[in-house]
């Protein structure tokens, strides 16, 4: 598929997915060829579009990186359509292994397991003796491994650094004229990716915080750690860095982040109106310098801004964090859709899936977040 990068990308409108449909497919049979042929198709999981390639074939999963743009030390996830799939390329034989892959599967959880020598190609796992796995939870997803026949190796399916997309229309706004082609199935459902741990004894590590909550591992897995890179404090000499080397390669890089500076503001007794307040006097002093102003706020708080934001984002409503958790992304590529250069967030209660949101807004803040 040499070249591929120059022809035109074919979308394939799916829409909601009916098996039966001819058209849908004769869509899926030619994007599995294309996949198979060691071409690049984008496509939707329950979480976040990923960006699909053999996971078998190096050439195939290098075009993923020049792509992205991303940094080859970052390894990529294996996208299978059930547990005999998983079992092909990692060892999955330990019992706290199954039990997360009967509690969780198809679902946003991946499982960073021992590699099967050979399974994948060496640019998947980036070198390491370990390869993380999931069974995506979107008819159209296990409908393309299927078809493509192989493991499909796909991160998210935008440029490295910018917000994952959740609909067809960010991935050809990242990767138009880069990639083979794009199955346009709808909006994602979950909005942030998939949540990636790694077994210890007696339970599990959660490398990066996603689709499924702490809650729910804990009910399932017993013990459940956070790695200590996401915790929030900085480290404080060399010995306490080395501790806060993500352990999760792709953690350690800027993501998410709009052009303009964000920054994160909570207010030290969680009453959002003291917060809002301190918002709206920074965003008109910021207007007053000439910047366009942004707010990422919920539904009910919108009203509170309209007079101090140029743009009022809007993730997602208070009274379902879910919902948040779906608008995230969405939110903040409307900042760049819209030019602003100055932009704060309300920040949103860190348990459940809040903690997957709070994880990538800090992350597109560059970590900035101010207690008012
Ligand atoms: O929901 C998701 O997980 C989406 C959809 C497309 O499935 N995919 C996704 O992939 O978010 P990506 O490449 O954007 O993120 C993969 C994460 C990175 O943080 C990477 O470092 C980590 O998984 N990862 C992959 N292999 C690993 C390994 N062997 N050990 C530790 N972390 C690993
Ligand atoms: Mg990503």
């Amino acid at each position: 598929m040499e070249g591929s990068s120059t022809k035109p990308t074919i979308c394939w409108q799916i829409g909601d997915y009916d098996p039966r449909d001819p058209l849908t497919q004769e869509a899926l049979a030619e994007a599995g060829r294309l996949v198979r042929g060691g071409g690049l198709v984008a496509f939707p999981t329950e979480t976040v579009y990923g960006l699909g390639a053999d996971a078998r074939n190096s050439a195939a999963v290098r075009r993923i990186f020049e792509a992205k743009g991303r940094p080859s030390d970052n390894p990529l996830i294996v996208h299978v359509a059930n547990r005999e799939g998983a079992a092909a390329v990692a060892r999955t034989d330990d019992p706290a292994v199954s039990a997360l892959m009967e509690a969780f599967w198809p679902g946003p959880l991946t499982l960073v397991l021992p590699a099967r020598e050979g399974a994948v190609a060496p640019e998947v796992t980036a070198g390491l003796p370990t390869v993380a796995v999931r069974v995506p939870d979107h008819p159209v997803a296990l409908a393309l491994i299927r078809s493509a026949g192989c493991p499909i190796a796909a991160p998210s399916a935008n440029r490295s650094g910018r917000p994952s997309p959740t609909n067809a229309a960010h991935v050809r706004e990242d990767l138009d004229g880069r990639i083979g082609g794009i199955v346009d199935g709808g909006p994602t459902g979950v909005g942030v990716e998939s949540t990636v741990v790694e077994p210890i004894p007696g339970g599990v590590r959660i490398l990066r915080p996603g689709g499924v909550t702490a809650e729910q591992l804990a009910a399932v897995a017993g013990r459940v750690e956070l790695d200590p890179a996401l915790q929030k404090e900085g480290p404080e000499d060399a010995a306490a860095a080395e501790r806060f080397a993500p352990r999760s390669p792709g953690m350690k890089y800027t993501h998410y982040a709009p052009q303009g500076r964000l920054a994160i503001v909570e207010a030290k007794d969680g009453d959002p109106r003291q917060a809002a307040e301190y918002i709206r006097r920074e965003l008109e002093a910021a207007r007053a310098r000439g910047e366009k102003t942004g707010i990422l706020t919920v539904a009910e708080h919108a009203p509170w801004y309209e007079a101090s934001a140029d743009v009022v984002s809007v993730a997602g409503t208070l009274a379902d964090p879910s919902s948040v958790a779906r608008g995230l992304f969405a939110a903040l590529r409307r900042f760049d859709e819209e030019g602003a250069t100055f932009m704060l967030a309300e920040s949103f209660p860190e348990h459940g899936i809040g903690q997957a949101v709070m994880n990538r807004l800090t992350k597109a803040a560059g970590g900035t977040r101010l207690r008012v």
